[in-house]
């Protein structure tokens, strides 16, 4: 399918959910108020990939927080879960999953870490996880593609 509806209701904070989209697997990750923070606190200039990395925007718009994300949506990150080193799907979905000493996702092929952002910190990865385009049709509902 071209785009896919998502309701993210049933996905309390903390927790997160993989679905399809166009044979990708596609992480949504509810935040929690403590992984924001991180995320936000970061500086651009500790990033490996200063580059947001999101699907139709501009290649050179900054790897912020608030770009990798939509304003007032900022609990919930939406990436495409594959690996940007050599594709393997990283960890850190499923509860009790290994996250990294990041907080976000940890590749166990090569060791790349990701942060609560999906952006690459430590590891072979050359580039942040890619963003996929999606809208919010609703509060907790949103259209991928
Ligand atoms: Fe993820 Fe190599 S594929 S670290």
């Amino acid at each position: 399918l071209a785009s896919i509806d998502v309701d993210l209701t049933p996905v309390p904070e903390g927790a997160a959910i993989t679905v399809l989209w166009r044979g990708k697997p596609v992480f949504i990750r509810h935040r929690t108020a403590e992984e924001i923070k991180k995320a936000q606190a970061v500086q651009l200039a500790d990033l490996k990939d200063p580059y947001a990395e999101v699907l139709g925007a501009p290649s050179d718009l900054p790897a912020t927080d608030a770009n990798r994300t939509k304003a007032g949506k900022e609990k919930w990150l939406v990436l495409i879960g594959i690996c940007t080193h050599l594709g393997c799907v990283p960890k850190g979905q499923a509860p009790g999953d290994e996250k990294g000493p990041y907080g976000g996702w940890f590749c166990p092929c090569h060791g790349s870490m990701y942060d609560t952002a999906g952006r690459i910190r430590q590891g072979p990865a050359p580039r942040n996880l890619d963003v996929p385009p999606y809208q919010f049709t609703a509060d907790t509902k949103i259209l991928i593609g």
